[in-house]
């Protein structure tokens, strides 16, 4: 049966506006599209370790690598979603998931880094819980626009850096020419698909560690928002501060959006 489902899908680039942000925390209600993902090891002690973007009303966008390591998919019960509050820990609502879907991902070469998980529940929305609106097929992403990334995770490199474990983070990126992109990681080994966006923040004098103009361990997953249309979901990177040398890679939504639409 195929069920039918209420995606916001936008299908022409919006002009994004270039504020310069270095990463500032972001209240609720600002990102009301954003979920903290929560694993439990041992079922007992849900943490943060991954970010969504609300679908509809029962589903989750994020990255295949969360829940997946290429051969095994989690079981549901290993994970909950926090919606509805900037912090990962308290307030908003908490939702169990019932089933986890991927799409033939692999762990090496990160191709289809891409997830749904459904919810146990109804996802009630409201001021502070709203679904995202998500770039279509035909959106068109330049090079060296400005975009914006959220997540809870680290907030730089080396991991002993503190991680603000309250509020929701907000950094601004830029989309990078995935031809240089695909240069500095063919240097190691890892082959960057047209399927994937490269983000980075475009300063040659920042050197690694010095910055936290980036999104670091703990945020795959989490949304890149070119305005506030979802056009990338965080994927993997070589460091924690990005640059145009060694970029972020981002799962592209607009390549996926066919199979995000028959899986919401
Ligand atoms: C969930 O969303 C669907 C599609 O928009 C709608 O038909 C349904 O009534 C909603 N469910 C609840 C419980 O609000
Ligand atoms: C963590 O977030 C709090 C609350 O917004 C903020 O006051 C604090 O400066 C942040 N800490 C760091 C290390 O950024």
């Amino acid at each position: 049966m195929r069920v039918t489902v209420n995606l916001i899908i936008l299908y022409v680039a919006v002009a994004a506006a270039a504020n310069n942000q270095a990463r500032i925390p972001i209240p609720a209600g600002i990102h009301p599209q954003v979920a903290a993902l929560l694993r439990a090891g041992n079922l007992q002690r849900y943490t943060q370790t991954c970010a969504g973007t609300i679908l509809n009303n029962r589903s989750v966008l994020t990255a295949a690598r969360c829940v997946s390591d290429g051969r095994d998919v989690d079981e549901p019960n290993l994970w909950r979603f926090r919606v509805g509050s900037s912090r990962w820990d308290i307030g908003g609502d908490v939702y169990l998931v019932r089933n986890i879907i991927i799409n033939d991902f692999d762990q090496w070469s990160m191709m289809n880094d891409v997830a749904v998980l459904r919810s146990a529940g109804t996802i009630v929305f409201g001021p502070n819980v709203q679904p995202g609106q998500f770039a279509g097929s035909d959106y068109f992403l330049q090079n060296n626009q400005a975009i914006s990334t959220v997540g809870w995770g680290y907030l730089g490199f080396p991991l002993w850096y503190p991680k603000n474990y309250s509020e929701l983070q907000r950094v601004q990126l830029w989309t990078i020419d995935v031809n240089i992109c695909r240069q500095s990681y063919f240097a190691e080994g890892f082959y960057v698909q047209n399927s994937m966006i490269c983000s980075g923040f475009i300063n040659p004098n920042a050197v690694a560690g010095a910055s936290v103009r980036d999104r670091c361990f703990g945020e795959p997953g989490a949304p890149m928002f070119h305005s506030n249309v979802v056009v990338g979901i965080r994927s993997y990177g070589l460091s924690c501060m990005s640059n145009a040398a060694i970029p972020s890679i981002n799962t592209r939504v607009s390549s996926h959006i066919d199979w995000i639409i028959s899986n919401a």
